[in-house]
């Protein structure tokens, strides 16, 4: 082929990019409910970080089969994917940061009573996390593949649950309560746990691979403790003290979900070594 050869532009049917991306459907789901012209990044932004929420749980169900199978590296490949996609989806936060209240009030009123805790993706990662509740399978009733992939999202072990049971099978000792527990209910933290982690992380040597793991998880639950945050200070600047389109207290319920901790013993854990 020579140099200056030009792209094709030829073709019977629609281009094999549009085959491949979809990206005349992609570009069409923009629907805003109002006339203000800043609905529309607000719209875009809450997609893409739905597409986002996608991909990160397709790392961390890639992740969670390795874990099962005892093949560590590619755990921690589909794991550092995903810190990396945890950081996209957090600058995603750029264009809404700054909402003042008049602004956000121009599309506020035609949401109705839409809120992004009706998510069903954000939800998936956070059973994927391990902060499993049957009870936030109820919005979702009236959209049954939704439903289906939260109802087996709830049951299947999350993450967490997969690494407590590598550690397991590495002889370390995670009681029996915790690798048993009703994997539908959220996780609770354990002291048993927190001292296994403690051990690993004083004696770094012995433990690289798992060390590794424990800074990929670590990594994780930082990132989406900022999400978390992020959302927070601008949810705080766009609208102050007043309760939710979803029903809820506004900043203070999301404060209260903010404070948690991911994988909490790796956090705690620190303390001891
Ligand atoms: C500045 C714009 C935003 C404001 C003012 C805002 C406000 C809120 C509020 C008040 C809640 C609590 C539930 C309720 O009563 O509605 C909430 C929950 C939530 N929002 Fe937003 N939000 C904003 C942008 C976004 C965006 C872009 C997303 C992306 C998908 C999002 C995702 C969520 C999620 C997943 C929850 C549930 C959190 C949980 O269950 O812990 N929000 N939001």
């Amino acid at each position: 082929m020579s140099h200056d050869a030009a792209p094709h532009l030829d073709f019977a049917g629609t281009t094999p990019y549009e085959d491949y991306v979809q990206a005349d459907v992609l570009t069409h789901l923009q629907h805003p409910l109002s006339e203000d012209p800043g609905e529309m990044v607000f719209l875009v932004t809450t997609q893409v970080m739905e597409l986002w929420f996608t991909v990160i749980v397709h790392e961390w169900e890639t992740a969670i089969q390795a874990l099962g199978e005892d093949r560590v590296p590619e755990a921690l490949d589909a794991l550092k994917r995903s810190v990396r996609e945890l950081e996209a989806l957090n600058a995603s936060w750029k264009p809404l940061g700054q909402l003042t209240p008049a602004q956000f009030n121009s599309y506020r009123d035609a949401l109705g009573e839409g809120s992004g805790f009706q998510s069903a993706m954000y939800r998936r990662m956070e059973f994927l996390l391990g902060d499993k509740s049957a009870s936030m399978l109820v919005p979702h009733r009236g959209a049954p593949r939704v439903h289906a992939e939260l109802e087996k999202a709830l049951a299947q072990p999350s993450l967490y649950d997969e690494v407590l049971g590598l550690l397991a099978r590495r002889g370390l000792p995670v009681p029996r309560t915790v690798l048993e527990r009703d994997l539908t209910r959220k996780y609770e933290p354990s002291e048993a746990v927190e001292k296994v982690w403690s051990g690993i992380y004083g004696d770094p040597d012995q433990n690289a691979e798992l060390v590794r793991l424990g800074e990929a998880l670590t990594d994780v639950g930082e990132l989406v403790w900022r999400w978390r945050n992020d959302h927070l200070v601008a949810t705080r600047r766009a609208m102050g003290a007043k309760a939710g389109t979803g029903g809820s207290a506004g900043v203070a319920w999301l404060e209260k979900r903010a404070r948690k901790n991911v994988f909490p013993e790796l956090w705690t854990a620190r303390s001891y070594v």
